[in-house]
This record gives structure tokens, C-alpha cells and sequence, in this order.
């Protein structure tokens, strides 16, 4: 891609195995203004900042008059709204700002107990068992399609509480709802098409589901927002839903994957956390800044922000470039280099400021018990290839399979 920008380079599936040397690049204008307009931010200290400026808008459905739609691939990631008559209605509360937000987030929130969120060590472990005695007898495996994909999405059904039998249905549903998260993916025609007739299936099946839980409640996440007195409109409760499955999915999914992507890499580190399952926290927080599974997000300026000596512009696309303020070394000394033990790890894996990700604590304890478990039970575990075949996003970014040899299951 030789004339094209540093940001489109980012953007090319060619880069996706190594993207952090062109965040270096990157990082050299702090805020950097794309020939069509848009902003990327990309270092540690402007980023922290911005992500909590209430001049920074969630809102993913500009007025179109105010936009200068030039067809260029980076505004156009930000500018074609997924089937905007849907997202009107069912408008999930990641691309809303306040006062909705917050009044949708504190609802969610307040169902998200720790109680709840801790109860689900002990079904994630047994989850990660039965997937793991599946690999038996096997002495190749792909890591993705046998383990990272089925955990997280068996875990979002039985939080929400989707019956075991229907979870089948789910998986499919969530692997196409998730390009509706991927800016670079969202604007295909035929993928948008794809997302609707998914998004109406389960939008369908979800009000049935929502009925169910208001005559008889059962003890998950569904029922209390189903029965919550202050409670969000049917339309919300849908949007939220499927917000919680596809934001919780192929994210956790990623961390997971190039969790043990990492630790293959470095066997040092794997061999460690197999004898001392305790640093597993530690490692899963420099797995989130060095390998994070949301590598940019995207905003609006809802005023002119004076920022890094430039002035992002009212109106202006912005594009928050989280995984390369993860690598920024003004922040973190010797930012390439895996280290658990890292102290002040303040990463942003989990973005920051109002839209910080409501599923932290679950992801970590899914990574855990994952991690621990798979490095614990898999005897003579080897990379097949590496770099592996990467999914296309470059913003939910991570491998599409991970082969994988093995010599035996404990
Ligand atoms: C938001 C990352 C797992 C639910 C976010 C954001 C990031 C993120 C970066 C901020 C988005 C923004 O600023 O625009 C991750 C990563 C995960 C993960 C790396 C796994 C390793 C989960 C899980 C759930 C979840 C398991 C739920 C079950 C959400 C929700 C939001 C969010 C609802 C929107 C919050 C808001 O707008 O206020 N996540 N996430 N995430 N995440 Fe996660």
C-alpha cells in the first residue's frame, strides 16, 4: 500500500499480525489529522485525557448535514451508521451519551453485582473443564474454534440466562453481530443486510425471552431488567442484551486466544503461571495492555478541543487509538516487552471514562480461570504457525484460528 496514510496502513489486514511498529509511527504526531478530516489520538497521556472529555461524543449517528462524507476510508468507518433505522429504536447504551447513558448503565450496573460476577468463577471453571476433556485424545487443535469461542458466549447466555438449549442459536447470532462492532467492517453492504436479518431474529427471540422472564423470574440478569420498577422500554432491553453478548464475545475471545498466543511465545512466562497460578491477575493485566483485544474506538468532537498543540475541530471524527497508548513509552518503560511484574500498569484495555467496559471483572475472571486451566492441563503444547491467520478488524483485532499441537490432556 505504498502512498497510502500511516491510519490506512493500520487499517490493511496485511499489518494485522504486527501493527505496533506503525503505532510508533503514529505516535510521533500525538493527535494526527487524517486527509478527510478525522483525528487519531495515539499517545498514553492525551488519550487518558480525551476519553473523559465531555466534548468527546459516543454518539454514532451524526447529523449527516454536518458531515463531510468524503467516501474516504477512515471517515467512512465512522459516517455510515449500521442500518440507521434499527439502531434509532434499539440503540445500545456504548453509543449513547448522557443522560441515556447513564440511566441505561446504571441500570445494567446495578445488576452486574460483584456477587453475581464472582458466582461465575465456578461455572466458567466448569465450562473450561468440559472443553478441555473435549481436546482428549486429539493431537492438534485449534485453539479458537475448539476453546475461546464457545467459553465467553456459554458464560454471556447463562448471565443473562438463555436456556442451555437455545445456546447453539446464540453462538450463531453473536459471531455475525459482532462485525457490527467493527468499524471496518460495519459499512459493507452485505454485511449489513446479514446483521439485519440476525439483529430481527434476536430481537424476536429475546422478546419472547423477556415475556418469559416477567411471569416467572429466575435468578439472572434478564429477569431483574425485565422486572426492574424504573425499567428500560422493551427496545432498550433488547439493545442491552445483545450489547452485553456481542461487547462480552469476541473481545474475551481475543484475550484469551492471544493470551496463550503470548505465552507460547514466551514459554517462560507460561511455564511460571503453571507453577504459580497466583500471578495469573498480574498476567492478564500486561496481556491487556500488551495484547488488548480493542485496539481503537471511535468518537465525535461535539465542540473545538484544543489538544497536543492542534485543535480537533467541532463536529470532527475521532478515533481513539487505545492499543498504542498501551505501548506509549513516555508511560510504560520498555513498553515492547511482555512483563508481568510490570508495577502502575494503568493500561486501557478496558477503554476509560463514562463507557469504561461494564464487563471488566467478568472478563478477567474468564482469562483467569482459562488461562490457568489451559496451561495447567495440555501436556506439550506447541504453535503450529506464527504468526496465526488474523480475523480482518483492525479494532477487535485477534487471530482467526490458533493451531495448535499437543501431546496430551491431564
Ligand atoms: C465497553 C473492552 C469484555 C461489556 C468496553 C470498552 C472497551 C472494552 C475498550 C470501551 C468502549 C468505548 O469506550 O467505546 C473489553 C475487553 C473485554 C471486554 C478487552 C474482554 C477481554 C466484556 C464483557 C462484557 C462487556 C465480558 C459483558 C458481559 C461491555 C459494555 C461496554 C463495554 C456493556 C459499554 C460500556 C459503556 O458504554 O458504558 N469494553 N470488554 N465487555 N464492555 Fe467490554
Amino acid at each position: 500500500m505504498s502512498g497510502s496514510t500511516l491510519f490506512e496502513q493500520i487499517l490493511d489486514p496485511a499489518n494485522r499480525a504486527n501493527p505496533y511498529p506503525l503505532y510508533a509511527e503514529m505516535r510521533k504526531v500525538p493527535v494526527a489529522r487524517q486527509e478527510d478530516g478525522t483525528y487519531v489520538v495515539s499517545t498514553h497521556a492525551d488519550l487518558a485525557r480525551l476519553i473523559s472529555d465531555p466534548r468527546i461524543s459516543s454518539d454514532d449517528l451524526p447529523d449527516p448535514q454536518k458531515f463531510r462524507w468524503t467516501g474516504h476510508p477512515v471517515t467512512d468507518l465512522l459516517v455510515r451508521p449500521v442500518r440507521a433505522e434499527i439502531r434509532k429504536r434499539h440503540r445500545p447504551f456504548i453509543f449513547r451519551d448522557p443522560p441515556d447513558h447513564d440511566r441505561l448503565r446504571g441500570q445494567v450496573m446495578r445488576c452486574f453485582t460483584p456477587e453475581r460476577v464472582r458466582g461465575m468463577r465456578t461455572k466458567t471453571q466448569r465450562i473450561t473443564d468440559d472443553l478441555i476433556g473435549k481436546m482428549r485424545g486429539k493431537t492438534r487443535i485449534d485453539l479458537v474454534d475448539d476453546f475461546s469461542y464457545p467459553l465467553p458466549v456459554t458464560v454471556i447466555c447463562e448471565l443473562l440466562g438463555v436456556p442451555p438449549e437455545d445456546e447453539a442459536q446464540f453462538h450463531g447470532w453473536a459471531t455475525q453481530l459482532a462485525t457490527a462492532l467493527e468499524p471496518n467492517q460495519r459499512g459493507d453492504e452485505e454485511t449489513q443486510a446479514k446483521n439485519e436479518v440476525c439483529f430481527n431474529e434476536i430481537a424476536d427471540y429475546l422478546q419472547g425471552l423477556i415475556k418469559e422472564k416477567r411471569k416467572d423470574p429466575q435468578e439472572d440478569i434478564l429477569s431483574d431488567l425485565a422486572n426492574d420498577r424504573d425499567g428500560m422500554n422493551d427496545f432498550d432491553l433488547v439493545a442491552t442484551a445483545v450489547l452485553l453478548l456481542v461487547a462480552g464475545h469476541e473481545t474475551t475471545v481475543n484475550l484469551i486466544t492471544n493470551g496463550m498466543l503470548t505465552l507460547l511465545r514466551f514459554p517462560e512466562h507460561g511455564e511460571r503461571l503453571r507453577a504459580e497460578p497466583e500471578i495469573a491477575p498480574r498476567l492478564i493485566e500486561e496481556l491487556l495492555r500488551y495484547e488488548p483485544p480493542v485496539h481503537y474506538r471511535t468518537r465525535l468532537a461535539l465542540a473545538d478541543i484544543p489538544v497536543a498543540g492542534i485543535t480537533i475541530p467541532k463536529d470532527a471524527p475521532v478515533i481513539f487509538l487505545l492499543a498504542a497508548a498501551n505501548r506509549d513509552p513516555t508511560r510504560f518503560p520498555d513498553p515492547d516487552r511482555f512483563d508481568p511484574d510490570r508495577t502502575d500498569n494503568r493500561h486501557l484495555g478496558f477503554g476509560g471514562g463514562l463507557h469504561y467496559c461494564v464487563g471488566a471483572p467478568l472478563a478477567r475472571i474468564e482469562a483467569e480461570v482459562a488461562l490457568v486451566s489451559l496451561v495447567r492441563r495440555l501436556k506439550g503444547l506447541t504453535l503450529v504457525e506464527d504468526p496465526p491467520p488474523y480475523r480482518p478488524g483492525a479494532s477487535l483485532r485477534g487471530p482467526r484460528h490458533l493451531p495448535l499441537a499437543l501431546e496430551g490432556v491431564a
